[in-house]
């Protein structure tokens, strides 16, 4: 039996300050507590993440959230393992108050600093909640990221394909923004969707026809863009139905395009003859419950268990970072007070470079 381990970790990437605290035994994962401080609010004004207000505000909340965590979880400082810090990717001058952050508190109580990879903090969460055991296949789909990975360790991942340009919750934001309704866009155009008609509108499934699992969203974007101008220029402005159906449609759209792709990746998968083979879906666009609903279907037509987290630990949030961290520290890993910041930082050193990584560029 292992010594159980007691991690807080950190999370600034983008634009959610978070602090969470996590211990791991043999037996299970359980998070003590985990805060966030979204800064939706912050950034409304001007139609998407500003880097340097998110880098003000992270600074600015980090230690409150810490302060949070560890009163949450009942604990102080002495009684933690480690530090874990999300050190990449993302926007610079967020991973860098984290890393500093971390690197302080890492110093002052002599604990282990261990810095994660955001989107391995991501692509862990079905270990963290369901205990899957290693390989698995995860679909990580977020507001900067679409890609299949097969998971064969902590810090060990194949890339099968992914979006060649525009991330899928990019693609929600956008949605939104050109339908008026508010960010992040995601949920609401999910609200929207759920009383409008997917076949009201034609939308493209772009990259079917290619083999691999590779995808695009940028299309559907101007795709929808068309029929909003074609509906307005016709009724003289975008009736409510009208939004609804487009809605529909563009969610129907992302829906086949990552069902099919990932017919595709579980094929790859499933060569490996995994004992237990398992489908796991995370980052902020597994929030969506049509989307879930489909690929749970396509797990089961493939006899996959299908894994999704809970909503909360499906967007960014430092619970993910924690258990990430843990998981590094127990193969041996620690990083030093030279752990740096990293804007970008693929999970799959070999495969080669993506095309487009969208419009928020690292944000995961
Ligand atoms: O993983 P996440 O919190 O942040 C990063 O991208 O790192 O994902 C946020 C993205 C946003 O683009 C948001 O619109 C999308 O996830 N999202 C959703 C839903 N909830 C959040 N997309 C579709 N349906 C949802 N219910
Ligand atoms: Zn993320």
């Amino acid at each position: 039996m292992t010594r159980p381990l007691l991690f807080l970790g950190l999370e600034s990437s983008c634009d959610d300050t978070a602090a969470a605290v996590v211990r791991v035994s043999d037996a299970r994962a359980e998070i003590l507590s985990s805060t966030v401080a979204g800064q939706v609010a912050l950034h409304a004004a001007y139609g998407g993440v500003v880097p340097e207000i998110a880098a003000r505000a992270h600074a600015e909340r980090l230690d409150l959230c810490v302060e949070t965590a560890l009163a949450e979880a009942g604990i102080g400082l002495e009684a933690l393992d480690g530090v874990a810090v999300t050190a990449g990717p993302g926007l610079i001058g967020g991973v860098m108050s984290g890393v500093m952050c971390a690197k302080g508190i890492a110093a002052g109580a002599g604990l282990p600093l261990i810095g994660v990879n955001h989107l391995a903090g991501h692509a862990l969460t079905p270990r963290l909640t369901d205990g899957l055991d290693f390989p698995y296949l995860l679909l990580l789909v977020s507001g900067g990221h679409c890609q299949f990975l097969l998971v064969h360790g902590p810090e060990k991942f194949t890339r099968l394909g992914g979006t060649i340009d525009d991330a899928p919750g990019e693609a929600f934001d956008k949605t939104a923004k050109l339908l008026g309704l508010p960010q992040p866009g995601g949920p609401a155009v999910e609200t929207e969707a759920a009383s409008g008609d997917p076949k009201a509108f034609a939308f493209p499934r772009p990259l079917l026809d290619r083999p691999g699992c590779d995808m695009s969203f940028s299309g559907l974007k101007t795709a929808l863009l068309r029929a909003r101008d074609a509906e307005v220029t016709a009724h003289g402005g975008l009736r409510r139905q009208a939004r609804r159906d487009l809605c529909a449609g563009f969610q129907a759209a992302v829906t086949d395009v990552l069902a099919e792709k990932s017919r595709r990746a579980l094929r790859d998968y499933l060569a490996l003859n995994p004992v237990k083979p398992a489908f796991a879906v995370a980052g902020g666009v597994a929030a969506n419950k049509a989307i879930r609903a489909r690929l749970e279907t396509v797990a089961a037509e493939f006899g996959a268990e299908f894994t999704a987290p809970p909503l909360r630990l499906c967007t960014d949030n430092a619970a993910m970072i924690a258990f990430a961290g843990i998981e590094r520290f127990r193969t041996g890993a620690r990083d030093g007070m030279d752990l740096t910041a990293r804007p970008r930082w693929p999970l799959d050193q070999t495969a080669p470079g993506m095309l487009g990584s969208g419009k928020k560029g690292a944000k995961a």
